[in-house]
């Protein structure tokens, strides 16, 4: 059989292979010096922009050292085929002489809701070279004003409070009596939606549409259906659940943003004679429970296969039962296009060992701690009930353990109805888990019936990072993966208890870190903007985003001061001004409130929450790295206050600049005059106050050195051990590289007793713990009130890795990494690091290796930015590719500082070699 396959294949080969020959030879070459991922607002080809003039990006392929884009042209028009040719063109900027490639302003006329445009680029560079133009890439905006839905709002009519019950499904027919052009269905619900037509799901997004502050803005998806359409009778059917809108969630509350689940849905076709059909929600639809009986986010979903009804979004289906829908006269005012990218499933991961505990449960372990939900394969009788329970960590006897997740019950039971083979996955929630317990099921579980799928937004992987220490690469793996689970539309402080919420201290914590690991523009760019709609009139902003709970103007410092941090930091690694432009209002709104709370100029009033989590010893309120709660609200009023200058410099508000540079210099007086004594020595003599003074800059210049002496002489008090909690962890380690300490920093990374980084590694975590000893040294765990094994606050060392280990830094002046300053800083014993990141001009890299003395550094610049690069500890000449630097022409201004080489370069691939000076203690 399979030879006469085979033979077959070959001689099909053979009948081919001089077309294949001939097409190969067809293929254009693309040309060495050309542009590429063409993007608008961030996304290829988005099909709803909502921005009314919206930013459009590039980056620069060449392998040639020294390329920079010196003037650009784009074309845009509404016919593709005409803009190929230059013609009909809607508008063109002309050749403009810039070296701007990223946020480019449309500048065309305005566009219209539904309109298509494409469009085109070219550019210029330092060579006189000029790029072909780019190949065609478009953009659709979205519904632009609240007259374009002419939708209803449809609901049920089932009794008013069903939350916790079963899923609401929604059904309708319709015809299609031409060819179709083009469909665009435009969706949103009150609570989750999961739509299909004639049978099948459309699109891979989950949890849409997303969580948002929904009474003010509610986003809506938009999905080219136009493959999806049958010609003749078709079906569509969407599925509602509980989700963020009304679903249980903090405190058992629910009904937070309504009581009743509700579908908007427009779906507009288009014939290719021209004629627009719409297919709106109306009273035409119907409605009934099918086999979802529960869902929820924190307890999980209950399916009951038996209740299934086959065919349910198919023509064929009779839907002779179901019942009438009702429509709801709601404002469409707070509908804006999505910004974010989508939630969707990612790896897949098979059982890494199926087993019975001491306590007789059948148990999966996957191998790692992941958010997201198990899809099993299995048959059964109808009517048998199989449970599938989640939990992060076995217990000291190795039974499975879930006090930790409070009162989230994180099950999903599943009904057979009696068929072959039956496949479950559940729809509107999500889990916490490494561990998976059946219950009702006792026959074999294996990679053939059991898997499950990590599910979080969907982000680029733009950063990679590994050294030759193996503790340090599963530290990498657990900051990482600490992202995956807890970037489900929104930062959440953690996945799995009965919280899971936006809290905002820890998305400031991590949020720079996270701009390594992967694309997060998208991603913070819309949490923001339900930062801004939730902040409180007087300016406070609240301890969660989008805010759910009750707490009317609470403010925090330190969490609060998200409003300042973040937009900081996206301008900082996407050089997105507009951002900051956004968040302005609310960046001055924050620091508002902060200076109509202090008293004599000191913030000293409110509850805060304080160096949340750090190491207290014994006893957690009142240990020796207790910092004052006070001195670090001033603190992050400072620093606040600061990113709101730098805003302001930025974005030109001179009047501002002076104001705050006034408040700034007021705000460090009283921090000096109240928490300094006049030699230096902090009130709270804690890791974090050191840190939080020496990096925001609040102690005169003239005592910094000292103070940083006495930060390592406490750090090696703790016997070179880290005691900071959420605020200080950020930026121990920057501040000791800062002044002279690197060495102490890695003493610190390097630590593998409690409380350090490491610890958690050694103790087998696959992601970052909420606390330093979720599991103590003695093998018991931390208080299952608040231990949460997965929790991305500590992860905040990711940064230090990549900026100063691997020594990748975007130069503040021109963030986005325009010029790049790459300085290495080998040390902690480590023989080799490397790290990548995909910026927006495309991949840089910063990989050095240390083998018999001789440090080689592997660099990669951009086309389109410039790069300062210092060498350390320098011991004598120096090679680029082999050529001694001070000969090699693509290198400039080279001069030596301290013991390290400075020098600048253009875009390209460089390698440096030379003799490491190895005084350093650690190296
Ligand atoms: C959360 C934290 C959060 C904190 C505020 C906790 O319950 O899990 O991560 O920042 O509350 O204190």
């Amino acid at each position: 059989m399979c030879k006469k396959v085979c033979t077959r294949i070959i001689i099909l080969l053979f009948s081919y292979l001089p077309i294949i020959a001939q097409a190969q030879k067809a293929l254009p070459v693309p040309p060495p010096f050309r542009v590429d991922n063409l993007v608008c607002e961030y996304k290829i080809n988005p099909i709803s922009v909502d921005e009314a003039t919206p930013r459009l990006g590039w980056k620069l392929i060449t392998r040639d050292r020294n390329i920079q884009q010196i003037a650009y042209e784009v074309r845009v028009g509404s016919n593709a085929v005409s803009l190929l040719k230059g013609k009909e063109l809607l508008w063109t900027s002309g050749k403009v002489a810039s070296g701007e490639s990223l946020h480019v302003y449309y500048a065309g006329p305005a566009l219209a809701s539904r309109q298509k445009v494409y469009w085109q680029v070219r550019i210029w560079n330092n060579r006189q070279q000029v790029t072909p133009w780019s190949m065609v890439n478009s953009w659709k905006m979205g519904l632009l004003k609240p007259a374009d839905w002419s939708a209803k709002w449809i609901e049920d009519n089932y009794q008013s409070d069903t939350t916790g019950g079963p899923s609401p499904m929604f059904r309708k027919t319709f015809k299609i009596d031409h060819k179709v052009r083009a469909a665009h269905l435009y969706i949103t619900a009150h609570g989750l939606y999961e739509a299909q037509f004639n049978g099948k799901r459309i699109g891979t997004d989950y949890f849409a549409p997303g969580w948002t502050s929904y009474n003010k803005r509610l986003q809506y998806q938009v999905y080219d259906v136009t493959a999806d359409l049958l010609k003749g009778d078709n079906a569509v059917g969407v599925t509602l659940g509980d989700g963020w809108y009304r679903g249980y969630t903090y405190n058992r509350k629910k009904n937070v943003y309504g009581t009743k689940l509700g579908l908007l849905f427009q779906l507009e076709i288009v014939y290719t004679n021209g004629k627009r059909i719409l297919i709106n929600s109306d009273k035409t639809w119907k409605v009934a429970y099918g086999p979802i009986r529960s869902s929820s986010f924190f307890d999980g979903e209950v399916y009951d296969a038996r209740k299934e009804k086959k065919g349910w979004s198919t023509i064929a289906y009779k839907d002779l039962n179901w019942d009438s829908v009702r429509t709801i006269d709601t404002v469409k005012d707070n509908l804006v296009a999505t910004f974010g990218p989508p939630v969707r499933k990612h790896e897949i991961f098979k059982p890494l060992k199926v087993f019975t505990t001491p306590a007789g449960e059948h148990v999966v372990d996957f191998g790692q701690n992941l958010v997201g939900w198990v899809q099993f394969k299995l048959k059964a009788k109808a009517g048998d009930t199989v449970k599938l329970f989640h939990a992060e960590v076995l217990d000291q006897k190795g039974n499975f353990y879930t006090k930790n997740l409070r009162t989230a019950k994180q099950e999903n039971t599943y009904i057979f109805k009696g068929d072959s083979i039956e496949t479950f996955e559940p729809h509107f929630t999500f889990q916490g888990f490494r561990y998976l317990k059946v219950e009702g099921y006792n026959g074999t579980l294996d990679s053939t019936n059991v898997a499950a799928f990590a599910v979080y937004s969907d982000m680029a992987q733009t950063g990679m990072f590994s050294t030759s220490n193996p503790l340090i690469n599963q530290l990498q793996h657990n900051i990482q993966w600490g992202q995956k689970g807890n970037f489900v539309d929104v930062p959440t402080d953690c996945p799995q208890r009965d919280e899971r919420m936006g809290w905002t201290g820890d998305a400031q914590a991590f949020c720079r870190t996270a701009t390594f690991n992967m694309d997060v523009a998208g991603f913070f760019t819309k949490w923001l903007k339900d930062l801004s709609a939730d902040q409180h009139k007087n300016g406070a902003v609240p301890y969660v985003i989008p805010n759910m709970l009750d707490s009317a103007s609470a403010a925090a410092s330190g969490w609060s001061d998200v409003a300042t941090i973040v937009p900081w930091n996206i301008y900082l690694a996407y050089g997105d001004k507009q951002v900051l432009e956004n968040q302005y209002p609310s960046m001055i709104a924050w620091v508002g409130y902060i200076t109509r709370h202090t008293r004599n100029g000191l913030w000293d009033t409110g509850n805060h929450f304080g160096d949340w989590l750090f190491y207290a010893g014994t006893d957690y309120e009142d240990g020796a790295a207790l910092t004052d709660k006070n001195l670090i609200a001033q603190a992050f009023y400072a620093y606040s206050t600061q990113l709101v200058i730098n805003a302001a410099t930025i974005l030109g508000k001179d009047d501002d600049v002076k104001k705050y540079t006034q408040l700034l210099a007021d705000i460090k007086k009283a921090f000096q005059a109240e928490y300094v004594t006049p030699n230096g020595r902090m009130i709270s003599g804690t890791q974090t106050s050191y840190v939080l003074a020496l990096n925001f800059d609040l102690l005169p210049e003239n005592l910094r050195e000292s103070a940083a002496k006495r930060l390592v002489s406490n750090i090696e008090d703790y016997d070179e051990h880290i005691t900071t909690g959420f605020l200080g962890t950020p930026y121990i380690c920057h501040v000791l590289s800062r002044f002279g300490h690197t060495d102490i920093a890695y003493d610190l990374l390097m630590k593998e007793s409690y409380p350090s980084w490491l610890y958690p590694v050694k103790n087998g975590a696959t992601t970052i713990w909420e606390r330093w000893d979720g599991i103590k040294p003695n093998g018991t765990f931390e208080d299952p009130e608040m231990n949460s094994f997965n929790h991305y606050a500590y992860g905040a060392i990711g940064d230090w890795m990549y900026r100063v280990i691997a020594g990748i830094n975007t130069d503040e002046g021109a963030p986005g990494f325009h010029k790049i300053n790459i300085f290495p800083h080998p040390g902690g014993k480590l023989t080799n690091a490397n790290a990548e990141l995909e910026t927006l001009y495309g991949k840089v890299k910063s990989a050095w290796s240390i083998d018999n003395g001789i440090f080689t550094l592997d660099i990669i610049v951009p086309p389109n930015t410039t790069a300062q690069i210092t060498l350390p500890a320098v011991d004598g000449p120096v090679t680029e590719s082999n050529i001694d630097i001070n000969t090699n022409k693509d290198i400039a201004n080279i001069k030596p500082v301290g013991g390290d080489m400075q020098m600048d370069v253009g875009s390209g691939t460089y390698q440096f070699k030379y003799i490491l000076k190895t005084h350093k203690k650690n190296s």
